[in-house]
């Protein structure tokens, strides 16, 4: 009886203490710019400048966000997707099949029109990939060579200098997103990136973590990643309404997501090379 009355007063303690720190974050952030790097990342050249430079609206800054299907940019990537644009970066967005799987493409390509219009990713930086070869299921085998020439193409054509898509555990195991993995490392391993491209995966956390929403902020803190992003409450709506644009998908479970999602608030990304993270900016 005691045992259980303690462990239910220190779980609304912890509770209280993380929203607390979370609030403070949230009226800290409102006051100053918080960059979404951790030590380690601090040498990179284009967050140096970043953080030089005072004009927030440098549209030099690029990033391209890599995924899968529509909806993978909410679900997963929406506070990088938000405050990278906040920093003053244009997001583009390469999709690469429509979705089709239950042959829903055209809709859900529209539906990802009004998603990225609300995140805020200009019509003209979002490219959508019909291809045979790439179809949503997950007991297709994307080919490494297809999805790294499309996506070397695409980061070559835009001068994009950030890359950015999931790591080898694709956040929900889905075989797409692990294939656009492979075939980032494959880029970043060959060093056919261009010089100044960097390339970032998105942390595939347990289950555990995964539905712990705010209380898995501090374990992603502490855990050091090279990018950390935290989205305040008003930047949270924004990912929900970007989900909510997703209609054909807002089943049962997807208001149980974004109720406890930690990818709805929180993103943690890993620099693919070891190289990237310590050459001395000139
Ligand atoms: C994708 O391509 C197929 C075959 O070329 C076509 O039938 C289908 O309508 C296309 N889907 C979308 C969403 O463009
Ligand atoms: C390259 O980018 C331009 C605009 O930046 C676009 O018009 C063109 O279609 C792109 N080409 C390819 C091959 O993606
Ligand atoms: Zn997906």
């Amino acid at each position: 009886m005691y045992a259980l009355l303690s462990a239910i007063v220190f779980c609304l303690v912890y509770y209280g203490l993380i929203l607390l720190l979370y609030y403070q974050y949230e009226s800290h952030k409102q006051k100053s710019r918080v960059f979404p790097f951790t030590s380690k990342f601090v040498q990179h050249e284009f967050f140096r400048k970043l953080s030089c430079s005072e004009n927030c609206n440098d549209r030099s800054l690029r990033a391209l966000f890599v995924t899968a299907h529509p909806d993978d940019e909410c679900m997963f990537f929406a506070p990088a997707i938000i405050q990278l644009r906040k920093l003053g970066f244009k997001v583009y967005l390469l999709c690469l099949s429509t979705g089709n799987y239950y042959s829903e493409g055209e809709t859900r390509k529209k539906e990802l029109q009004k998603s990225c219009s609300v995140l805020g990713i200009p019509s003209d930086c979002l490219t959508v990939i019909n291809h045979s070869g790439l179809q949503d299921d997950p007991l297709a085998e994307w080919e490494t060579e297809l999805v790294s020439s499309l996506i070397l193409t695409h980061v070559k054509n835009n001068s994009i200098q950030l890359v950015l898509t999931f790591d080898a555990g694709g956040v929900s195991r889905h075989a797409n997103h692990i294939a656009l993995f492979k075939s980032l490392s494959f880029l970043s391993a060959t060093r056919q990136l261009p010089e100044g491209c960097s390339a970032v995966v998105l942390e595939t956390v347990n289950i555990f973590r995964k539905y712990l929403s705010v209380l898995d902020t501090p374990v992603s803190w502490l855990m050091t990643p090279d990018l950390l992003f935290i989205l305040t409450r008003k930047e949270y709506e924004e990912a929900k309404t970007a989900m909510h644009c997703h209609r054909s998908q807002m089943l049962w479970f997807r208001y149980m997501y974004i109720l406890f999602s930690r990818y709805m608030l929180t993103n943690t990304y890993r620099c693919l090379s070891e190289e990237q993270k310590i050459r001395k900016p000139e």
